[in-house]
């Protein structure tokens, strides 16, 4: 039986913070220098409930650490949380995001059904990125999973109403402004959380494609279409069909597109690929059973593009934009792909395969292909690819690889905003000879070392002249690799993909 899940609700008020009804108020605390001016206020009629807590050694605004006081009546939230901020000179937009998670995280704890965020107050961040990160940050630390658990709603509150505090008029508008950015890219990122969190039973890649159908119907600008198995047969797609074909659940490729009102000649034709792997079992080349749980994760990079294409049709910026998710479940069966077997892809070019675990290769060479085909001279592709991406670089940043330094750079900055972070590692030529095939053109498997950049360097020989990038997300897709985080999917990619084609918007 599925529940609903928490609704969350991110406004943006200029109220006196203290004459703020309120479950809980969240007040930033710098480490190193006094709050700001309405922070302050807040703590003068608390009775300098700050400086108790610094004087005993409780709480030093140090970042991510908390205290929590009671109103009291002095003022009108019945809770106050004071969440450190660390240095002054450090507290950046990242700072200010993390923040906001961790007091609706609390606000969500403590089953509070509002939270006042007094967060950017006195930080040197300007008014628009406040009100954007505020919102994001509340959206993520508020999210549960919880749609499958009995009496969840008891756990937490049905709704939870985050309310960023503006001290200003003047800054109000400017974070309004931002705010209502941060709740189209942190609402995004928690449906694409819950989307990678369900299980395997219940999202198969034609579910997956049903459940993008419906995102497409309920936002404007935003289309979607589907190609089933005989469709991919038709038009021969090898890779996604090889992968599909051990399982009883087909394959399906997810088209989504958003086209500008006006386009031009310049107007740039951008693709985003994400690799949607429902359950991956590793096929006839069977995973070990600890952790194969983890798999129904192996979606998350489709999932990313479905949430990034819902952001940016929201976003409506100048750049035609197709999201092209092929999924499938990897599967062993009588009727599997095996190792040796020799697939033509979409393209043309024939691999052979050596393991039917790396199957994220193949069914992403056929929608970057494809992707060329739809005129798309950009390509950025996501995608749980390899194991070894993390054993290289952990689970806190992505892979980053690509055959064009422009392209890199631009997603680095994107990167940079969001704090998503990304390594990048290279994919050339000395990696591509690993892929080569005695018997085919290419391989699927580069051999024992650097897996990452041997699979990437496979991808990078189906971009060949357009500007291509590569995120593993491996790392990060699977499992938030921080404790504080709600247990399953961050929805890493969603914020990073809108970023990287709005830019500044
Ligand atoms: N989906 C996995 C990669 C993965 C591993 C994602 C761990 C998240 C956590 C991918 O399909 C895979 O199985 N890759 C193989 C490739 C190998 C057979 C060349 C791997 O990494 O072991
Ligand atoms: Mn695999
Ligand atoms: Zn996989």
């Amino acid at each position: 039986m599925k529940n609903r899940m928490m609704d969350i609700t991110v406004k943006v008020q200029a109220v006196d913070a203290a004459a703020f009804k309120a479950d809980l108020l969240a007040v930033g605390v710098f480490a190193d220098a006094p709050c700001g001016r309405a922070a302050a206020a807040v703590n003068k009629k608390l009775s300098d409930a700050l400086g108790r807590l610094k004087r005993l050694g409780d709480f030093e605004g140090k970042a991510q650490t908390t205290a929590l006081v009671y109103g009291d009546g002095k003022i009108a939230a019945a809770r106050v949380l004071f969440v450190g901020l660390g240095e002054k000179a450090k507290c950046d937009a990242h700072t200010l995001r993390k923040a906001a998670a961790t007091a609706a995280n609390q606000a969500t704890e403590l089953k509070a059904k509002t939270v006042g965020l007094l967060l950017g107050d006195g930080a040197a961040v300007d008014a628009f990125a406040i009100g954007q990160t505020l919102a994001e940050g509340a959206c993520f630390g508020a999210y549960r999973y919880d749609e499958y658990i009995a009496e969840a709603d008891k756990k937490r509150p049905a709704a939870l109403t985050a309310v960023i505090l503006a001290t200003d008029q003047h800054s109000f508008a400017a974070i309004k402004k931002g705010a209502a950015v941060g709740v189209i890219t942190g609402a995004a990122q928690n449906a694409a959380r819950t989307l990678a969190n369900r299980p395997a039973n219940v999202i198969t890649p034609a579910t997956l494609a049903a459940e993008a159908k419906k995102v497409a119907a309920q936002t404007r600008g935003l289309r979607c279409t589907a190609l089933d198995e005989k469709q991919l047969s038709a038009k021969k797609f090898g890779g996604i069909l090889a992968v599909g074909q051990g399982s009883h659940n087909p394959p399906r490729l997810v088209l989504l597109h958003y086209k500008p009102a006006k386009t031009t000649a310049k107007t740039p034709k951008i693709a985003l690929v994400g690799k949607a792997i429902t359950f991956d079992s590793g096929g006839i080349s069977i995973k070990p059973g600890e952790g194969m749980h983890d798999m129904k994760f192996d979606k998350s990079g489709g999932i990313a593009v479905l949430y990034a294409m819902r952001a940016i049709a929201q976003l409506k910026p100048n750049a035609e934009v197709y999201g092209l998710i092929p999924t499938a479940e990897n599967m062993p069966s009588g009727r599997s792909y095996r190792p040796g077997d020799i697939i033509t892809t979409f393209s043309g070019t024939t691999v052979e395969i050596q393991n039917t675990d790396a199957e994220g290769r193949m069914i992403l060479c056929d929608a970057i292909a494809y992707a060329k085909t739809l005129g798309c001279k950009t390509i950025v592709d996501v995608a749980t690819l390899t194991g070894a991406c993390v054993v290289a670089i952990g689970q806190k940043r992505a892979g980053l690889m690509g055959n064009d330094d422009g392209l890199i750079a631009q997603l680095k900055d994107a990167s940079a905003k969001t704090g998503e972070r990304l390594w990048h590692l290279p994919c050339d030529d000395e990696y591509v000879e690993a892929m080569k095939s005695k018997v085919a053109d290419l391989k699927n498997t580069g051999g024992k070392w650097a897996g990452a950049c041997t699979a990437a360097a496979f991808l990078s020989q189906f971009a060949q002249g357009v500007r291509w990038a590569h995120l593993d997300i491996a790392g990060v897709g699977v499992w938030g690799a921080d404790e504080k985080d709600a247990p399953g999917s961050i929805g890493f990619g969603v914020r990073l993909l809108t970023e990287f084609v709005c830019g500044g918007k």
